[in-house]
């Protein structure tokens, strides 16, 4: 994964030389239990310890947040590092000596470059903060004053201001030494036929650091009326958008200590969070809401609450940003601001209080779909009724928890006045129907408009069943890996798993800690660690239990077959058109094969002795002892 360039042997030397105990334990008071170590989870609040290490696998993993990983995954989520950063720090630790890790003449030009270009963003903010303090930034000064921003606060955001004219940051960092064409890549100077001017003129700057805390970018925001409000830096060697949240790395703190990220929309809104206390705000850099961000939010925080924007485009915004969360592992609810109300004007016209009641009070994504879906009918009305109901079905169809549906389902009937029996009815004639035509999916599809099929757990606890199994024996990996082919594995990350169970097969003396380090999907990571600290199941089992979970995910598939034929059946049916050929055939033979083999239901339990509690998602199950 991320060390490419570093050379294997060193980064095997330099984890056989750090004791993953050891490291852990500065940051959690660390039990002995067995052959593990036990402790208070750093990443989420927690009262019991669910947090694990175990030194021989070299891995750790929360049974309550399913982060896990190697000891430089550890480091890499509690210290916001990359992991080449990880690794100096434990090498200079354990005293080995990393070779220039650019060994190729194009990397070590690459990564000078990207030094050059950091070097030169540092330089302007400085040159930003002392415009800002010179007498030329006066009315910059004024602005802040008047939007009730604190000097304190400008210091900690390194606010600046770019002068009005044409070079000076461009003649300031020439003279330091930064070329033209630096500066130009750093995204600080725009190249025109007439020659290179500066990109930010007359603004309020704001510098953007990447997690590790370097700036490796800018929002400039005009002083009055001027068009774009807004200037950003373009894409750069050092900056992209997508991957980058404004305010994490001061927020990084806060949001551990709450377990919860608070997002919002613009600069302001996270710089008058801060100043107010509400230290776990972050933005995203007004582009939509990615994976990525979603990634870097669920690491450290595990929730979040959206306040965006009360508009149309906010709730456009909210509703992507809820799916993308969701799909993510990052639990999410919804604050609901007044109309046409951002943070940083609740903050001030509201105050911290009402503010932060506003945040407590925020709707978990059911209920803001719902309030979505009786805002603008009249629910005295019977198509106001039926309009509503409808538009929550695909919500109450999404969930993956029985009990959590059941309570949804009370609530709603109740606030559209109908019977419970009623509205279930109508989801059961859903699920069955609507869900498979396709109708009527988009409110909850995710940020692709592209459809995705919840995994339920029964489907969840297959799949991963069988690669605890496959990590047992390499032979069986190899064996299942041929059956496996396609999409039989329900979730991107558990193919990768897979994958990666295979390719360790294939390498004797692969660790665990090495195997999850090879996956590059964080999720993927902490997956696997979850189930490789339990894979002591004897050989016999596994090869059983492989056989059992192979048959159920096939059977899934089958059923998903089958049911995909049904729906273009109708389809035909509904238009009064004659079948494709061959539709009816397959769907009959399917029918039969479906009949005749016994269960495989994915919504069933496989029965195995799982001890302890089971956790969300149907995932790894707690330590047995
Ligand atoms: P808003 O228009 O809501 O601005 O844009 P704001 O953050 O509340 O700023 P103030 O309070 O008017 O000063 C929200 C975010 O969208 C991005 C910025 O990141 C901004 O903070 N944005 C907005 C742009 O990138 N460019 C623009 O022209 C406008
Ligand atoms: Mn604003």
């Amino acid at each position: 994964m991320a060390g490419s360039n570093i050379p294997g042997e060193i980064i095997e030397e330099v984890r056989n030389r750090t004791d993953i105990v050891q490291v852990i334990s500065s940051y959690v008071n660390l039990q002995r239990k067995g052959k593990n170590y036990l402790g208070l989870c750093p990443f989420h609040a927690e009262k019991t310890p669910s947090f694990t290490v175990s030194p021989d696998k070299g891995i750790f993993y929360c049974f309550g947040c399913q982060a896990g990983g190697s000891v430089f995954n550890f480091l890499m989520l509690r210290e916001g590092l990359s992991f080449p950063e990880v690794l100096r720090t434990l090498a200079e630790r354990a005293g080995v000596t990393i070779p220039d890790p650019e060994d190729t003449p194009e990397q070590r030009r690459r990564s000078a470059e990207r030094d050059r270009v950091h070097q030169a963003l540092e330089l302007a903010t400085a040159f930003y903060e002392q415009a800002l303090q010179a007498d030329g930034g006066a009315a910059a000064r004024q602005y802040l004053t008047r939007r009730g921003v604190a000097g304190d606060t400008i210091r900690r955001f390194r606010l600046g201001h770019s002068p009005p004219g044409w070079t000076n940051l461009l003649d300031e960092l020439r003279s330091r030494g930064c070329s033209l064409a630096e500066l130009e890549k750093a995204g600080l100077v725009v190249a025109r036929d007439a020659g290179h001017y500066d990109r930010f003129r007359g603004r309020l700057m704001f510098p953007i650091t990447n997690p590790s805390g370097k700036v490796v970018g800018f929002g400039a925001r005009a002083l009055d009326a001027e068009e774009p409000k807004y200037l950003n830096s373009p894409e750069t060697p050092v900056f992209s958008k997508g991957r980058l949240l404004y305010g994490y790395r001061m927020a990084r703190e806060g949001m551990r200590a709450r377990g919860q990220a608070l997002l919002v929309e613009g600069y302001m809104d996270v710089i008058a969070c801060h100043q107010a206390g509400l230290t776990h705000a972050v933005a995203s850099l007004g582009t939509a809401f990615t994976r990525d961000q979603a990634r870097l939010l669920g690491q450290v925080a595990g929730t979040a609450v959206l306040a965006y924007d009360a508009d149309a485009a906010g709730t456009g915004a909210t509703l992507r940003g809820l799916a993308i969360l969701r799909e993510m592992g990052c639990g999410a609810r919804v604050a609901m601001l007044p109309e046409g109300r951002d943070p940083d004007d609740c903050l001030r016209e509201l105050g911290r209080e009402q503010f932060e009641l506003l945040l407590e009070q925020a709707l978990p994504l059911p209920e803001y779909h719902f309030h979505l879906a009786r805002r603008d009918v009249d629910l005295n009305t019977v198509e106001g009724k039926v309009s509503a109901s409808r538009a929550i079905l695909p919500v109450l169809a999404a969930l993956d928890n029985e009990v959590e549906r059941e309570a949804y389902l009370e609530r709603f009937a109740r606030a559209l006045g109908v019977e419970i029996g009623a509205l279930t009815e109508d989801l059961v004639r859903y699920q069955r129907q609507g869900l498979r035509a396709g109708d009527n999916r988009p409110i909850i599809g995710d940020a692709t408009g592209r459809e995705r099929q919840p995994v339920d757990h029964g489907l969840r606890r297959a799949a991963e069943e069988l690669l605890r199994a496959m990590a047992t024996d390499p032979r069986l990996a190899r064996r299942v890996s041929a059956e496996l082919g396609g999409d039989l594995l329900p979730d991107p990350a558990y193919r990768e798993i897979a994958a990666g169970l295979v390719k360790a097969a294939e390498a004797p003396g692969f660790t665990p800690a090495q195997l999850v380090e090879t996956l590059e999907d964080p999720r993927a990571r902490a997956l696997a660690a979850g189930l490789l600290l339990h894979d002591d199941r004897p050989v016999s089992q596994a090869e059983r239990v492989a056989d059992d979970c192979l048959h159920k995910l096939r059977h899934h598939r089958l059923r998903q077959r089958r049911d995909h034929l049904q729906g273009e059946i109708r389809e035909h049916e509904a238009k009064r058109e004659g079948m494709r050929p061959g539709l009816l055939e397959e769907y009959l033979a399917l029918t039969k094969e479906l009949k005749e083999q016994p269960t495989g239901s994915g919504s069933q339990d496989s029965g195995e002795q799982r001890a302890g509690s089971e956790k969300r998602g149907g995932q790894a199950t707690h330590p047995a002892g």
